[in-house]
């Protein structure tokens, strides 16, 4: 299973990511969570993203495009795979098209998650991290049994992501809707477009994303 998950800051990508990948054993590939330890070991690549994350734009497309296409090529991809936040303009797209072409390999869906604005600001501001686990909390929807710690792994450093606050979410907001958001008719027009009211229980939405990729 070839998947692309697309859709704004917030619409929980990730979230849903997570059970896919176990139903259907494939890698989840976030660009976000590849940039993120980047900077977190000071990379060279990490220290020129960081400006970027931090102002809610997008990194440039050659540096996205050599992540993917190295990680596409690792072993663990050859049953398949789930992008989530890549592709996020036409040129990442074609871009992926083309290491697709090349591999031999074709894409099944691109689910698309679609929330209002005003309740990706509520899920945005909210979020909280595990920093030892990665697991991922709100501070509204989805709270840790016992306050400050981790259900999964017992961390108790849980915290909010640099880039989750109002003025950078802004940011990130309108860079979706002129850079991103183009790529919905590009994929439509391809035949592999499969929208999805991400509006809910996070069981209902995972219930309806299963039902469009029986
Ligand atoms: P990235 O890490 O990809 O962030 P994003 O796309 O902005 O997406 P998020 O992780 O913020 O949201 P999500 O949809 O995964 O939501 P989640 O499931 O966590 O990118 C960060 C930055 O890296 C970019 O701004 C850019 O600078 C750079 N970058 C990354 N990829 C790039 C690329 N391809 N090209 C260039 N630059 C790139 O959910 C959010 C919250 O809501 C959570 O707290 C969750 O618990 C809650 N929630 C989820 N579902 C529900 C629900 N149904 N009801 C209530 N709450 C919910």
């Amino acid at each position: 299973m070839n998947l692309i998950f697309l859709g704004p800051p917030g619409a929980g990508k990730g979230t849903q990511a997570k059970q896919i990948i176990t139903k259907f054993e494939i890698p989840q590939i976030s660009t976000g969570e590849i940039l993120r330890a980047a900077i977190k070991e000071g990379t060279d690549m990490g220290k020129k993203a960081k400006e970027f994350i931090d102002a809610g734009k997008l990194v440039p497309d050659e540096v996205v495009v050599g992540i993917i296409k190295d990680r596409l090529a690792e072993k663990d991809c050859e049953k398949g795979f789930l992008l989530d936040g890549f592709p996020r303009t036409i040129a990442q797209a074609d871009a992926l098209g083309k290491v697709l072409d090349d591999m031999g390999r074709k894409l099944n869906h691109v689910v698309c998650l679609d929330v209002p604005n005003e309740e990706l600001l509520k899920r945005l501001t909210g979020r909280r991290i595990c920093r030892q686990c990665g697991e991922e909390y709100h501070v509204m929807f989805k709270k840790p049994a016992k306050e400050g710690v981790c259900d999964k792994c017992g961390g108790t450093d849980i915290y909010q992501r640099a880039d989750d606050n109002e003025e950078t979410i802004s940011n990130r907001l309108k860079v979706y809707s002129d850079q991103t958001q183009p790529l919905i008719d590009y994929y439509g027009e391809r035949g592999f477009l499969r929208r999805i009211d991400g509006v809910g229980s996070f069981e209902e939405i995972k219930n309806r994303i299963f039902d469009v990729l029986k």
